[in-house]
């Protein structure tokens, strides 16, 4: 790492996430009582909580059943119009918003942008954090590893890697972690996973040109009993696991991917190894070291 990019002022964390659903009872079913969210409805939708963060992921009522938008952290008002200014100097769109928008989704500042697949994406700082609500999994689950290293991790679809690299590396200061190249009959998916934390990836990015920009969004808890104890609430719930028990080989979290009322996949794991100060770039010929059958 040289000292420009250790010193780079970027993004910290996914602090929340958007997305749109057109069956919120179902989904209020799925955070509750597979996932083990604390949920709660608000007037367009539904928003839940998996640490002391007043809100982690809105569920709006929407027929798209995609990701609307993703919030990543910045440090402070200072870092927001760093962020900010070098987005311009890009050629990104970049819009402030007011302080009531900003509110709205539980920041101090909101700068609003889109990736160049048209995301929104939210840089905030300043937001809501509830101690004086503790955070009670409906489901029992120990606890959720979020703090420091956000909300869990997405993965998008893009239709130019190329792109979406540059707004997310050189825009918001995300760094590659490793790559994968997975066969696809004559040709390979290639995926490039980046950190912005010590999270392994908070972001992965699959050069797919589809509609749909969310494959999955990724929930990481405590104890692999957690796993254990959400697989059983998933299948009693009849939800259809897309993935079975299996070991990733960049991450090493031991993980399943269920399904979700909208139709991604939310993947729930344990056990994922952090980036430190010593990571260098690898790549991988497999997603999983073990299982993740299909
Ligand atoms: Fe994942």
């Amino acid at each position: 790492m040289t000292n420009e990019t250790a010193t780079k002022v970027g993004v910290t964390s996914l602090t929340y996430l958007g997305v749109a659903g057109s069956d919120l009872d179902a989904w209020d079913n799925f955070l509750t009582n597979v996932l083990g969210a604390s949920c709660e409805k608000t007037e367009t939708g539904l928003r839940a909580r998996t640490d002391e963060q007043e809100t982690r992921l809105w569920v709006e009522q929407g027929d798209s059943n995609d990701i609307q938008f993703a919030g990543f952290e910045v440090d402070d008002e200072a870092c927001l119009l760093t962020v900010k200014a070098r987005l311009d100097e890009m050629g990104y769109e970049t819009e402030l918003a007011d302080r009531s928008q900003a509110k709205k989704y539980g920041a101090l500042g909101l700068l609003k942008t889109k990736d160049p697949d048209g995301l929104e994406i939210h840089i905030v700082f300043g937001i809501n954090l509830r101690p004086d609500l503790p955070f009670v999994s409906p489901a029992g689950v120990s606890g959720f590893v979020t703090g420091d290293q956000g909300f869990g991790h997405i993965v998008l679809t893009t239709a130019s890697m190329d792109d979406a690299r540059r707004f997310y590396q050189q825009g918001l200061g995300f760094e590659v972690s490793d790559f994968v190249s997975l066969p696809m009959g004559e040709q390979t998916l290639d995926l490039t996973f980046m950190h912005c934390n010590g999270r392994h990836h908070t972001l992965a990015l699959a050069p797919v040109p589809i509609p749909n920009r969310l494959l999955h969004f990724m929930l990481q808890v405590d104890s692999m009993d957690d796993v254990g104890l959400g697989l059983e609430r998933a299948t009693a719930a009849e939800c259809t696991i897309t993935s079975s028990l299996g070991r990733h080989t960049n991450d090493h979290m031991v993980s399943f991917y269920v399904r979700s009322p909208s139709g991604f996949d939310v993947e729930y794991g344990y056990g994922a190894r952090e980036i430190g100060p010593d990571w260098t770039v690898k790549q991988y010929q497999a997603a999983s070291i073990w299982g993740h059958k299909k």
